[in-house]
């Protein structure tokens, strides 16, 4: 545990105990966000995904209570104190706020007949900017189903954690998301990339050892809100798309067609819109691939390019970029050193992701950060991204 971590434990219990009059027995957890390198909008389209976990992420403290109260408080959002509810009343509510993504773990977790007796007490902290497309919400479900595994014993594997959280967030949150950031979450891997296939959630971890370069996340600052967003949108004209493409070739989704396939059927789907939006997902899907085979043969130039053409796709088929987002990525392209650069997240805001060498690390941020000021007066913020584990007791 580093430096930072120790602090972020000790401000945990001592707010737990202020709140709720001691931190006897409590234990503190964390869950990451994650950064998705290539693979984008293909996780309900049945493609792959080439995410990996953050070090940044979400922490809990917390306490099983002898009652059924539940009691959440969010140093996050100090201004709204601490929220109540029971364990015997787990429903969705616009005045619950950020505890409907906690309270749609425990309500999923029932339904899979693990009710919780008890309730708890639990005080949280993250450190993911909110709205910017790092997973702060997949974080805290997967910290609220890994906290519930330990302290109520309920017998659950990381990837049933990525399941149930993906669940909640569907079925009490409103966001019809798909598989990718809960299951960075809960089976993240230090130093390397997951290559998940979506449709049938087999998976492979791909080292992340980087010859001379580093992963820069740019934040925007133009926060999204993927339940009042497009994304919603994007997920049922990719579904109207598949059936149309299923009266002609035999898929399960959009991930089982090559390029050359979907351009020998894309003329049943009646709709330009929706052949861009089907579009995206054939070739992303395909790029994805294309671009785990270049890391595996360290081709980074490729793998660059791949990221690149990424951008481009969601930006022009797939239309969940925004101008603030684009000047960054352009901006990331004119700069020497730069391998590639691409939105990454559900979009319409957040962040864009990088590979940078070395030696243009501070250039990439002087230069992308002035041009960005300029154009926007916003101050984007840089990290150099870290890849760290899925979730643990601290
Ligand atoms: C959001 C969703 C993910 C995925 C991405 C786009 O992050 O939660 O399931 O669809 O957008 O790739």
């Amino acid at each position: 545990m580093g430096e930072g971590e120790t602090k972020i434990k000790e401000m945990l219990l001592d707010k737990f105990a202020e709140l709720f009059g001691d931190a006897d027995g409590v234990k503190v957890y964390f869950a990451p966000g994650r950064v998705n390198l290539i693979g984008e909008h293909t996780d309900y389209n049945g493609g792959h995904v080439f995410p990996c976990a953050l070090t940044i992420g979400t922490y809990a403290a917390a306490r099983k209570r002898a009652d059924k109260k539940l009691r959440f408080y969010s140093t996050n959002f100090e201004e709204i104190g601490v929220m109540e509810s029971d364990v015997e009343d787990l429903k969705a509510s616009k005045e619950a706020g950020w505890t409907n993504y906690p309270k749609g773990v425990m309500w999923a977790f029932s339904l899979r007949g693990m009710q919780m007796e008890k309730g708890l007490d639990m005080v949280i902290y993250g450190n993911i900017p909110n709205g910017s497309g790092l997973s702060s919400s997949a974080s805290l479900e997967v910290l609220t189903g890994y906290l519930l595994r330990d302290l109520y014993g309920f017998s659950v594997t990381n990837v049933e954690l990525a399941q149930i959280g993906q669940y909640s967030e569907n079925n009490f949150n409103g966001c019809n998301c798909g598989i990718m950031d809960q299951f960075a979450s809960a089976m993240g891997k230090k130093d390397n990339a997951i290559f998940l296939n979506t449709a049938d959630l087999s998976y492979e971890y791909a080292p992340l050892a980087l010859e001379g370069a580093k992963i820069i996340v740019t934040n925007s600052k133009v926060k999204h809100n993927l339940v009042d967003s497009k994304y919603n949108e994007r997920r049922s004209e990719c579904e109207q798309a598949l059936k149309e493409l299923q009266t002609v070739v035999n898929i399960d989704g959009l991930g089982d067609l090559t390029e050359e396939q979907f351009e020998a059927n894309q003329s049943v789907i009646a709709d330009d819109i929706r052949r861009k939006r089907a579009k995206h997902a054939v070739y992303e899907n395909q790029r994805t691939l294309r671009a785990v085979e270049a890391l595996k043969n360290n081709e980074l130039a490729l793998f660059g390019k791949l990221m690149n053409e990424s951008h481009i796709s969601l930006r022009d088929d797939y239309e969940v970029s925004c101008e603030e987002i684009d000047v960054l990525v352009e901006e990331a392209w004119k700069v020497e050193g730069v391998i590639g650069s691409r939105i990454t997240g559900g979009g319409f805001g957040g962040c864009t992701v990088s590979l940078v060498k070395d030696e243009a690390v501070a250039e990439f941020q002087e230069k992308v950060g002035a041009a960005y000021r300029e154009r926007f007066d916003i101050q984007a913020d840089f990290y150099v991204v870290e890849i760290g584990d899925g979730p643990r007791t601290l």
